[in-house]
């Protein structure tokens, strides 16, 4: 089993992840955060109790973070997962309660309590993440690993250069960067790539079991939308920590701008070789995370199909 901590902006792609950790029998998905990114944080915290409904997952604990990133205002994404951010389907309101500890709280309780490593995988602004580093950065150190959804190597969607959730909250990416903690980013590189169509969903409704159906409607959703493909996006960020193997990771120095210029947000993956980076003082003392730079799209796509209709 791999203990999970998911922190989430649900999000219709935080819902593919979250339907995905909820259901597959080799997680224990030990608690889940809640963040301002996609939507407003009291949204938010609605679309993962209706979520975690429709996975028909036990009693996971669910806390609230933060309402606003570390010095920006808050911008959303509702233009892309709807005004509920959540396709605007008009799932049924969940009877779940919140835990009444807050994000950072809750994270520290549950890695200290964890007789086994812990991984915890941010696929929203790193606004909670910063947060728990700073208030308790003993019980950080406890962490396998955190694989987060974020960045690129390449381009940008927020911005030509940078990727929304690093963009949402730039400081906050930055302590979680330079932190030490192992890091594997899940960036624009790979998250376009798994691409979803009418094929997988109307296979998901035919499988006539509920949360297959919830998830094939939020796809369904999503296409009619959009003018383009939509992808299973955060689920790959879960799949890369459950599965390494099925995606290719190299290793790159990586910082991320926080100037207020037309860079701001963007995560600066060094891909020279080796002796063009020790000419340079900048680059010395960057981080080294574990980037994702190609992915196994047809095995993480199945995988993800498999794991919603399993009953
Ligand atoms: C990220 O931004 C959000 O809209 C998605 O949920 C994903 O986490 C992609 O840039
Ligand atoms: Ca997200």
């Amino acid at each position: 089993m791999k203990n999970f901590i998911l922190d989430v902006d649900t999000g219709v792609d935080d819902a593919f992840a979250l339907l995905f950790a909820a259901r597959h029998p080799e997680i224990n998905l030990l608690g889940v955060t809640c963040v301002d990114g996609n939507t407003n944080l009291k949204q938010v915290i609605i679309n993962t109790l209706k979520v975690l409904d429709a996975a028909e997952a036990g009693d996971i604990p669910v806390s609230a973070g933060a309402t606003r990133p570390l010095i920006d205002e808050p911008r959303y994404a509702e233009h892309v997962h709807g005004a509920d951010g959540l396709g605007d389907l008009g799932f049924p309101e969940s009877k779940r309660t919140l835990d009444p500890r807050p994000a950072v709280e809750l994270i520290r309780d549950l890695v200290e309590g964890s007789s086994e490593p812990v991984t915890l995988i941010p696929l929203a602004p790193l606004t909670n993440i910063a947060l728990f580093l700073r208030a308790f950065p003993e019980s950080a150190k406890k962490l396998e690993r955190i694989v987060l959804m974020g960045g690129s190597a390449s381009i940008g969607n927020a911005t030509a250069t940078a990727e929304f959730n690093i963009w949402h909250d730039p400081e906050a990416a930055a302590i979680v960067f330079q932190s030490g903690i192992p890091i594997t980013m899940y960036g624009l590189d790979v998250f376009n790539d798994l691409t979803m169509n009418r094929t997988y969903s109307k296979r998901l409704m035919d499988e006539n079991h509920a949360p297959s159906t919830f998830a094939g409607r939020l796809v369904d959703a999503m296409l009619d939308r959009l003018e383009y493909e939509i992808t299973l996006g955060d689920y790959g960020a879960v799949a890369t920590a459950l599965k390494p193997e099925l995606s290719t990771q190299v290793t790159m120095k990586a910082m991320v701008d926080t100037t207020f210029g037309p860079n701001r947000g963007a995560t600066i993956c060094d891909r020279r070789p080796e002796a063009f980076q020790e000419l340079d003082p900048a680059h010395l003392d960057a981080p080294r995370i574990e980037v994702c730079t190609a992915i196994d799209v047809d095995a993480m796509r199945e995988l993800w199909l498999q794991t919603i209709s399993r009953r």
